[in-house]
């Protein structure tokens, strides 16, 4: 089965989680703007930047999709708020129920990572977004803070890193189990041929007797004749 990391990334950190999981899983990383056919991978993990609660490219990616019934499919978002909040996590699942069809969601296995940012390095319609949200989320009460609304105010006009390899394990292990299922199927297929062919040899040396043992008749007849 063919794999691929797809990964949309606008500043770079998802584009380091992707380089970073192809290296340590071998399997190739490519932006989802330069996939040519996803139809033609069977095991597709998707890494997209999370842009006010899109995962970036992963609706236009995984729209082309054809048929997924033996397809495995991971998906990890990239995102500022901190993941092990689960307030955020259910956002985040829920902004991605509606980017997808329901039968991708339900078969996908997500996966939540955190980025980071530069404020320096965002373009004008960014940098703009960002301050229009920040002036709303500091008139919210400080006991109605959602964890995205905290990291946002935390790191306003700053640049910040929460780049964290270690939090590929999860995925790692997850497309693991994906190849240890396909190795113990190719074990079933290798008894099945293994089998078949011995069953063919027992075949084989029947015929080879029934044609020695006909011939004997054969002769043992026209003698007596
Ligand atoms: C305009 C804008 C909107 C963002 N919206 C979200 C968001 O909804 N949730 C979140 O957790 N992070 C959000 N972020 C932060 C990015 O997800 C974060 O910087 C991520 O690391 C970007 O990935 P990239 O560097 O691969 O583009 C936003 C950043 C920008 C600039």
């Amino acid at each position: 089965m063919s794999s691929i990391i797809i990964y949309g990334s606008k500043y770079g950190t998802t584009k380091m989680y992707a380089k970073e999981l192809s290296k340590r899983i071998n399997v190739e990383a490519i932006s989802y703007e330069k996939l040519n056919d996803i139809n033609k991978y069977n095991k597709i993990i998707y890494l997209g930047g999370l842009y006010a609660g899109g995962v970036l490219g992963m609706f236009k990616t995984l729209k082309k999709l054809n048929n997924i019934s033996n397809k495995k499919i991971i998906i990890a978002t990239v995102g500022l708020a901190d993941p092990a909040d689960e307030t955020n996590i259910n956002n985040i699942r829920n902004n991605i129920k509606n980017q997808i069809s329901k039968e991708i969601y339900e078969k996908a296995k997500i996966f939540h990572l955190r980025g980071g940012i530069d404020y320096s390095k965002l373009n004008l319609a960014h940098k703009t977004m960002m301050k229009l949200l920040y002036n709303a989320v500091k008139k919210i009460p400080e006991g109605k803070l959602t964890a995205e609304n905290k990291a946002m105010i935390e790191t306003y006009n700053k640049k910040v890193d929460f780049v964290d390899f270690s939090s590929l394990g999860k995925i790692i292990d997850e497309i693991q189990k994906w190849l240890r299922k396909v190795r113990e199927s190719d074990g079933v297929f290798v008894c099945i041929v293994r089998e078949s062919k011995r069953h063919a040899l027992d075949l084989l040396m029947c015929l080879c007797y029934f044609s020695y043992f006909n011939d004997i008749i054969s002769t043992t007849k026209k003698s007596n004749l």
